[in-house]
């Protein structure tokens, strides 16, 4: 199969899999990780059929989306398997996505620039204008209000809090948000990043010069 089928029918398979899916990863956003991902793998100079497919399937081993990571995993080697697309090629996609879902926590590493590539386009699109929304619809969707004054401000893995919806979406920002720019892996993606960045930090600065508080 050409290269641009796999693409097309990957791309279909995904907008039906997604399309209504409430928890942040809709179509949409594998939609603009999609274009942002080629964007910069053109800079980088990366494979652009791995980043194109390992963008588009990225969030089809979440457990928001699947019921386990394993499940989700299991699905995509399938897909990729039934569309010829080489073994290579295949485990590359498949490492990518795992590093991603698994959050780097299990000590699991990737290093390409594909993975690398993907990883950054994923992480711009929860910053920014687009994050900011992001980032109240979610607080929305989990039942938490837009701000909490007497919430102090805790590092994102050690509140206990937050796991029970103790936070807000202004919150959120210094949790993860704001330090999303120094974890850019590559440069194109650091610069895109530092635009957005600018963009949060300003809307942080409006958003508690008007509630009358001094700006966390
Ligand atoms: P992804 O897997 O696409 O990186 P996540 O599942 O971590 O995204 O989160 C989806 C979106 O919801 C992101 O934009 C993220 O910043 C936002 N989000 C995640 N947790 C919270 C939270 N506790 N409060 C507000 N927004 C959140
Ligand atoms: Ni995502």
């Amino acid at each position: 199969m050409e290269q641009e089928q796999v693409i097309a029918a990957t791309e279909n398979f995904v907008r039906q899999t997604l399309l209504g899916e409430g928890s942040g990863h809709d179509w949409h956003h594998i939609e603009r990780v999609t274009t942002t991902a080629k964007k910069l793998a053109v800079k980088e100079g990366a494979n652009l059929f791995v980043v194109t497919l390992a963008a588009l399937l990225h969030d089809l081993a979440d457990d928001k989306v699947v019921e386990s990571e394993e499940e989700g995993l299991r699905i995509i080697r399938n897909w990729l398997l039934d569309h010829q697309v080489s073994d290579a090629d295949q485990e590359h996609i498949l490492a990518i996505i795992t590093h991603m879902s698994f959050k780097g926590g299990n000590g699991k590493s990737l290093e390409t620039i594909e993975g690398l590539v993907v990883q950054d386009a994923d992480r711009l699109d929860a910053i920014g204008a687009v994050g900011i929304a992001r980032c109240f619809t979610y607080a929305g969707k989990k039942g938490q209000p837009i701000y909490q004054p007497d919430l102090p401000v805790r590092d994102e893995m050690s509140v206990a809090e937050y796991r029970h919806g103790r936070s807000s979406a202004i919150h959120h920002f210094y949790e993860k948000l704001l330090k999303l720019k120094e974890l850019m892996n590559t440069s194109s993606g650091y610069r895109m990043a530092e635009k957005r960045h600018q963009l949060m930090e300003m809307y942080l600065d409006a958003f508690f010069e008007e509630i009358g508080e001094q700006r966390r």
